[in-house]
C-alpha cells in the first residue's frame, strides 16, 4: 500500500467558522475562486466572508468558473490573484471551481506559465496553499490531488499532481441542499463512478476498497431516495456529502476506469453533465469486470451489502433519458482517443477500442 492525503478536512455544521483560525498560518490575503451562483446560493460564499473578516483575511473573489472550466480561465485568475498579491486560494463549489482553484494556485504562482507548460507540470514556484469549501456531493475534489480541466482543443484531461492537495477543505453538507434535484443526482452517481471505478482499478488496495465499498453503502439509499423524487433531509445529504469525500480518498490511490474517460465524450461533445455522463457507462464496466474476474466481483457485492442488479437498478433510476442519437462514422472517428489510454488499462478487466466501439454502438446507434 502506498497512501498519502495531507489535507486536514473538516465537516459538520458551521465547520469554517469553528476552524477558519487554522487559516492564518497560510497567509492573511486570498482570493476566492468561485462560479458565479452557486457559491452565493448555497451560503458557503457568505460563511467564508463572515469567517475570513473576522479572522483578519483580506479577500477578493473571481467569479468566472463555468462547467468544465478551460485552462485558459484558470490562468486569468492566476493572473488576477498574482495582481492581488494571494498568499492563497479558496475554491468553493461544486467539482468545477475546486478543480479549477488547485490550477489557478499554480497560475497565480506561475503568472507566465502557458497551458502546456501547465500540463507538463513545469512548474517553476510551488503552487500557493489551496483551500477548499465544498458545496456539492459528488466530486471529492475537497480530498483529492486530482484538477479535471478542459484544453484549448475543448478536451478534458484530469492531472495529478502532489502539490494540488488542500491545505484545508471544509465541508458542510448543509450547503449541498441548495443543489437542484439533477445536480444532486449526477453528483451523486458520481459518488457511486468514483468509488466503483476505484474498486475495479487495477491499482486498488485494501485501503482504496475501504474507501469505495463504505462510499457505495453510504451513497445509496440517500440516492435512492433522491431518484424517487424525495427531498432528502440534513441526515441523508450528510450521509451523501461523507459517501463523496470518501469516493474521492478511494481515486487518490486509484484513479478512474474506462467510464470517466468515456464519459468525458459525451461531456465534451453532447453537454452531458460529468456524474451522468460516467454512470451511463458504469454497468457495461460491471459487466465485463465480472466476467473478467467474478471472484473479485462476488467480493464486491458483498461489502456493499447489494447485488449487481440492484446498483445496476439504483444507476438507472438515478440517470436521465440523454436522447442522444451518434454515427457509426462519428464512433469510429472518437475510438483513437482511447487506444492505450491509462483509464481504460487502469480498468481490472480486458478492455479494447473495439470494445468500447461496440459499447457505445449499442446504446447510441
Ligand atoms: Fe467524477
Amino acid at each position: 500500500m502506498d497512501y498519502f492525503m495531507p489535507t486536514r478536512l473538516y465537516t459538520g455544521e458551521g465547520c469554517i467558522a469553528k476552524h477558519v483560525a487554522d487559516l492564518r498560518v497560510l497567509g492573511d490575503r486570498c482570493v476566492a475562486v468561485t462560479s458565479r451562483h452557486a457559491a452565493k446560493a448555497s451560503g458557503a460564499l457568505d460563511d467564508v466572508e463572515r469567517a475570513f473578516a473576522e479572522a483578519g483575511i483580506a479577500l477578493d473573489v473571481w467569479d468566472g468558473v463555468t462547467e468544465n472550466p478551460p485552462v485558459s480561465a484558470c490562468a486569468e485568475a492566476g493572473r488576477f490573484a498574482a495582481e492581488r498579491n494571494a498568499q492563497f486560494i479558496c475554491g468553493i463549489g461544486g467539482g468545477s471551481p475546486l478543480d479549477a482553484a488547485k490550477a489557478v494556485a499554480v497560475f497565480a504562482a506561475n503568472p507566465t506559465l502557458d497551458e502546456e507548460g501547465f500540463y507538463d507540470k513545469a512548474w517553476e514556484c510551488e503552487p500557493l496553499p489551496i483551500v477548499l469549501v465544498g458545496t456539492t456531493a459528488g466530486t471529492g475534489s475537497e480530498v483529492t490531488k486530482v484538477s479535471v480541466l478542459t484544453d484549448a482543443a475543448a478536451r478534458k484531461h484530469s492531472i495529478h499532481d502532489d502539490r494540488l492537495f488542500a491545505a484545508v477543505a471544509f465541508g458542510d453538507s448543509r450547503y449541498t441542499h441548495t443543489c437542484s434535484r439533477p445536480v444532486t443526482l449526477s453528483c451523486g452517481v458520481d459518488v457511486l463512478a468514483h468509488a466503483t471505478e476505484s474498486y475495479f482499478s487495477r491499482k486498488a488496495d485494501e485501503i482504496s476498497r475501504a474507501f469505495a465499498t463504505r462510499a457505495i453503502r453510504l451513497a445509496m439509499d440517500p440516492l435512492a431516495a433522491a431518484a424517487e423524487g424525495k427531498e432528502l433531509d440534513d441526515g441523508q445529504r450528510s450521509q451523501l456529502y461523507d459517501a463523496s469525500i470518501l469516493g474521492g480518498l478511494a481515486i487518490n490511490t486509484t484513479g478512474t476506469c474506462f467510464p470517466h474517460n468515456v464519459g468525458y465524450y459525451l461531456t465534451e461533445n453532447y453537454g452531458v453533465a460529468h456524474g451522468f455522463a460516467c454512470a451511463t457507462f458504469l454497468p457495461a464496466m460491471l459487466d465485463c469486470v465480472r466476467d473478467y474476474d467474478a471472484a473479485y466481483a462476488a467480493a464486491f457485492y458483498s461489502e456493499i451489502g447489494a447485488d449487481e442488479g440492484t446498483l445496476t437498478g439504483l444507476i438507472g433510476a438515478c440517470l436521465p433519458d440523454l436522447g442522444i442519437r451518434m454515427t457509426t462514422d462519428e464512433i469510429e472517428a472518437a475510438l483513437p482517443r482511447w487506444e492505450g489510454n491509462g483509464s481504460v488499462k487502469n480498468t481490472r478487466a480486458d478492455v479494447s477500442t473495439g470494445d468500447i466501439r461496440e459499447l457505445l454502438e449499442s446504446l447510441f446507434v
